[in-house]
């Protein structure tokens, strides 16, 4: 369960927690043309706030309405100014961010042109996304049954509502059948994403990740590139199949939600020595210092609230 806020930032206004609500013909909620975003909040060791990479966030937002054909009624400074003040009118240090923008309600059908284009803003405290433990120790993680959408048929560089009807069924057909979290692949067979993060393995000291073609443009996989490049460990964004996961030496998932998760088991195969490995540990070391502002080269990185 989410836990309950107090104020929902809703089209300029403040809306309490239980009355930001919304017309059962919002167009939305029947087509799904709507997008959104997952953006985290840290306390920082100066004893403050900052949101992580916000600007980014904000960015992919107003990327993925356009690609939808959404207009959003605000500024991208009068969003991150919202965001901002949601936070603080909700008194939240530490938690996650979900701005939603979608189609309320009007006209009905597919070729809509006057039904508002609503957005709201929630957040709440949320904690490690697939556990603690899961941080630590590193999850067990299977290829889904069901592929990644084809570039043609979804455009993954825009974080839009109906497409994570694929990420759902992927995550529920691999936790019902008692694993952590799902590896989906592209329409020609190669690993794309998990259903909510980018993948990374390790081998032979090389860090790589599918190319950016048909996964979502990870602010946390951006992150990751960027910290490893500081650390000397060489990237290549390069497509490969799920057997050269089973023999990579690492691997693991990032995301604004999992942050970034070693996996140690994938399809039953145990990953490199089925814990996280050192390039693992080195960069997640490195993220949570970063987050935390720990670290001044990436101070640009936190929006202080
Ligand atoms: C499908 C998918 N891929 C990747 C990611 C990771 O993106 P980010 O690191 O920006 O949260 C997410 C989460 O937003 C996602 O939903």
């Amino acid at each position: 369960m989410v836990q309950k806020g107090r104020k929902i930032w809703f089209d300029g206004k403040f809306a309490a927690w239980e009355e930001a609500q919304v017309h059962v013909l919002s167009h939305t909620l029947h087509y799904g043309v709507g997008v959104f975003e997952g953006i985290r909040c840290y306390k920082t060791e100066d004893g403050k706030s900052a949101v992580f990479r916000l600007k980014e966030h904000v960015d992919r937002l107003f990327d993925s309405a356009h690609i939808v054909l959404l207009e959003i009624p605000f500024s991208r400074e009068e969003i991150c100014a919202a965001i901002r003040k949601t936070l603080r009118a909700n008194e939240l240090t530490e938690g996650y961010i979900r701005p939603i923008v979608f189609l309320g309600a009007g006209e009905m059908g597919l070729f809509v042109r006057t039904n508002p284009v609503h957005v709201a803003i929630a957040v709440w405290p949320w904690g490690a996304y697939l556990g603690e433990k899961a941080l630590r120790k590193g999850i067990r993680a299977k290829v889904s049954s069901f592929n990644r959408h084809h570039v043609n048929a979804a455009m993954s560089k825009g974080k839009v509502n109906g497409y994570y009807v694929n990420s759902v069924l992927a995550k529920w057909e691999v936790v019902k059948g008692g694993y952590d979290e799902a590896v989906l692949l592209d329409t020609e067979g190669y690993v794309a994403e998990g259903s909510g993060e980018n993948i990374f393995m390790v081998r032979n000291g090389t860090l790589q990740t599918p190319p950016l073609t048909s996964v979502l443009p990870g602010i946390t996989r951006d992150a990751v590139i960027t910290i490893a490049q500081r650390l000397d460990i060489p990237v290549k964004e390069a497509r490969f199949t799920r057997d050269e996961l089973y023999i990579a030496d690492e691997m693991f998932f990032t995301g604004t939600a999992a942050e970034i998760t070693p996996v140690r088991e994938l399809d039953d195969r145990k990953i490199g020595a089925g814990k996280p490995g050192p390039v693992t540990r080195q960069i997640q070391a490195a993220f949570f210092d970063i987050i935390r502002g720990k670290i001044p080269l990436f101070h640009h990185w936190l929006d202080r609230i």
